[in-house]
Formats: C-alpha cells, structure tokens, sequence
C-alpha cells in the first residue's frame, strides 16, 4: 500500500507522519482543525468503494445526511447520482466516490443545518488530504461533479458549464471529466430537467470507457 506524506503543517496542527489506509485517513480527517468546518461538523466523510477503483467520482463536500451517516452521496443528491449510475448500466460498487472536503459547510436556521458553499481556502487546506485518498487509491481517470471538485482536481478555476463533457487534464497528466454537481439538476428550471438530465448522462457517460478498456485488457 502507498505511503502518503503529508504536507508540512505547523507543529501545533501536526498529525500523523503519513497515512497508509483509508482507516487512517477517515481518523485524520476526523480530527482535522486546519480549517473551521471540523470543529462543527458531526464527523468527517471520506470516501468509500473498492481500494483500487478505476474511476474515482468527486463531489463538492458531504452535505448534511452524509455529515450524520459519515458516508458520502447518501442524501439527496447521491440518490440522483445512484440514479444516474444505475441508468448508466454501471455499479456504485465500481466506483470510489469522495468529496473534495471532508467536512460539512453549514449554517444553522432554527433547527436546520443549510449547505453553504465552500471557501476557497477551506478547499484548499482539505486539498492534501484528497490527494492522499488519490495516492492510496490510485484511480485512472475522475469524474468531478461540481466547480469545487473540478478546482481542486485541476487546480484552477472551472467554468463548468464551459468545459463540461470532455476529457481535460490535471497538472499531473491525469485525466478528469468535469460535469454538473447532482443538486444543480436538482435544482434546476423543471421544464428543463429532461434535457438537463440527458445532457448529464452524455457526459458521465463518457467515463464508461474506463470500464471498457479495462474489460478488454481483462480479455487480452
Ligand atoms: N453533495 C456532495 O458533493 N457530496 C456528498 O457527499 C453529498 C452531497
């Protein structure tokens, strides 16, 4: 298994030398305070599917369904996605999917929890620890679903709606397919959710070569 070293931190931060399973990197993140979403969140979400996935999808942070279940895309807008994957003729048990922070951003109205966008900062302070989720998973190829995703993958701005549905690449020369987060469908002008939703398929569609070319290598 890849051992992962962290960046240097300040010594009242420092955490754990290297992280070298997802065990570790779920108790790190958990304790994580280098930025303030940890203190408030219930707990952190890391990732979760097979340790060798191919394809690795990145949503934007656990919302507040994932931030109680302490799994990623079980809300709402995993329950599109599922819908997407199934429609897709692929498994969720094929995918690793992840968040590109690890905590939930929220502000309190009465009783409820209200998802708040990320700062760039707080994207950037949770961006070590997805790259050591890459390095212990070590996927070919990603799906970044989302702005925030897309950023922290590229490691520049993204203008999803721009760039969306085609293989870019990392400064790493890894390949990411960016494509619209699931609540913006949700969200979106119900008369345009048809479209929208066929538009989405057609470009997650895409990363089903993944799976093909690892089918015929298999067949080789
Ligand atoms: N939205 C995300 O980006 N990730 C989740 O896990 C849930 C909602």
């Amino acid at each position: 298994m890849p051992m992962v070293r962290r960046n240097a931190l300040p010594a009242s931060d420092r955490m754990p030398a290297t992280i070298s399973s997802l065990q570790e990197l779920s108790a790190a993140t958990h304790a994580c305070r280098e930025c303030p979403l940890g203190a408030p969140a219930t707990q952190s979400v890391i990732g979760e599917g097979p340790l060798h996935a191919r394809l690795m999808v990145v949503g934007e942070q656990p919302g507040d369904k994932e931030d109680l279940a302490g799994r990623p895309f079980v809300g709402p807008a995993g329950r599109l996605f599922d819908r997407a994957v199934a429609q897709l003729g692929w498994s969720r048990e094929q995918l690793y999917v992840t968040n590109a922070l690890k905590h939930f951003k929220y502000e309190l109205r009465g009783k409820r929890r209200i998802h708040k966008s990320p700062a760039q900062r707080e994207a950037e302070a949770c961006h070590h620890w997805l790259e050591s989720e890459i390095a212990l998973v070590g996927p070919e190829a990603f799906i970044a679903l989302g702005a925030v995703a897309a950023r922290s993958l590229l490691r520049r701005p993204v203008a999803v709606t721009r760039e969306r549905g085609h293989w870019l690449e990392d400064p790493a020369g890894r390949r990411v397919l960016v494509t619209l987060h699931p609540s913006a469908l949700l969200r979106g002008d119900p008369a345009q959710k048809a479209a929208a939703w066929q538009a989405w398929l057609a470009d997650l569609s895409l990363a089903s070569q993944v799976f093909e070319a690892r089918a015929r290598a298999a067949r080789r």
